[in-house]
């Protein structure tokens, strides 16, 4: 594992113009409408670690995700890669590959398991005849968790469990370096998504995989984190080293969100439920974009917005932590 990055972001911003069209704008004197889905985010992830961001449904994590794969523009900031040498001697930008939180969706129902993982091998002429790509698909499923036989089935004969993991076949099957994992565990039951995590845990050491991991639970990417970032209405609101992050949350959010996941090592600690509403990106609360929901808010953090400074290895965004 080395400290050299493989992606840096600066100032990453994401909006959508979610305006009425404009002959009805005129007519009604509405004024434009603008989503800030993600506002001025920057991290840096080390090759061969894993960098999580958490936070609530609709806080951009999606967004933040199709900017790093390409599928989004950013509106403004940037986005980029470093080239890398890999195992092969090959020296290029990271191959980067994104595993969806709904394998099905993501998986063509009518081809067979080994043409799917198949597909990318033969697109990219990464083998050199039909017998050594299905030698490549089958210890591919061997290196999942399936078996070599699996590749003549369709994907609705699978459990959940397995759809992920032939969706992790098909992205290794790129020789990907780099992947964005979008809730990719959250459809499925409680013990499949541990096996899962573990499963992706053992990868990244076998492939020095780098992962950018989005969930909405913290608890989660616990394990499996290098760093983490929280994430409140398209901002950061603290970032660090997970175990920092997990063994002294400071940002009244980070809190929060820590006290209402379920803790699989005390099953009936008493929990407080979630204490509000998400607000709108279209139009945030003022100052500290928390406010509304923060316990120990004072009048300041409905003026001012808190910017991220650091402390020690932390990034912190708020007046009082
Ligand atoms: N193409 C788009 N056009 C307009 N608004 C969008 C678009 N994509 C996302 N948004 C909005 O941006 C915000 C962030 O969405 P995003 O999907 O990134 O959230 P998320 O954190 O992934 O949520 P979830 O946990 O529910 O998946 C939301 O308010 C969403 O409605
Ligand atoms: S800045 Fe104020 S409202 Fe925001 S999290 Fe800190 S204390 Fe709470
Ligand atoms: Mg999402």
């Amino acid at each position: 594992m080395s400290n050299e990055a493989i992606l840096t972001v600066k100032a990453a911003s994401c909006r959508f113009d979610v305006s009425l069209p404009a002959l009805t704008r005129l007519i009604s004197r509405a004024p434009r409408r603008i989503l800030r889905a993600v506002e001025a985010v920057s991290f840096a992830i080390p090759r061969g670690t894993t960098f999580s961001v958490v936070g609530e449904s609709g806080c951009g994590k999606s967004t933040l995700a199709r900017m790093v794969v390409g599928l989004q523009r950013p509106t403004e900031g940037s986005l980029r890669f470093a080239d890398i040498r890999r195992g092969d001697g090959t020296f290029g930008p990271p191959r980067v590959q994104m595993i969806f939180q709904d394998p099905y969706a993501s998986l063509n129902p009518r081809w067979r398991v080994g043409d799917i993982i198949a597909e990318p091998i033969r697109e990219l002429k990464l083998r050199s005849s039909e017998a050594e790509t299905g030698i490549r698909v089958g210890d591919l499923l061997e290196v999942v968790g399936l078996s070599r036989t699996d590749a003549t089935r369709f994907p609705h004969e699978f459990s959940g469990g397995q759809r992920q993991r032939i969706s992790i076949a098909r992205a290794l099957a790129t020789e990907a370096d780099f992947l964005v994992c979008d809730e990719p565990t959250s459809a499925l039951d409680v013990s499949v998504q541990a096996q899962i995590l573990n499963l992706m845990v053992r990868l990244q050491k076998e492939f020095g995989l780098t992962y950018l991991f989005i969930s909405h639970n913290l608890s989660v990417v616990r394990h499996m984190s290098d760093h983490l970032a929280i994430m409140y209405l398209g901002r950061f609101v603290e970032t660090g080293p997970a175990e920092q992050v997990f063994n002294r949350p400071r940002h009244p959010y980070t809190r929060l969100l820590l006290e209402t996941i379920p803790d699989v090592e005390k099953p009936n600690r008493e929990r407080r439920p979630m204490s509000g509403e998400v607000p709108s990106p279209i139009s945030p609360p003022s100052g500290c974009a928390f406010h509304p929901r923060c316990a120990i808010a004072v009048e300041r953090c409905r003026s001012e917005r808190p910017l991220l400074r650091n402390d020690g290895e932390i990034r912190l965004a708020c007046h009082l932590a």
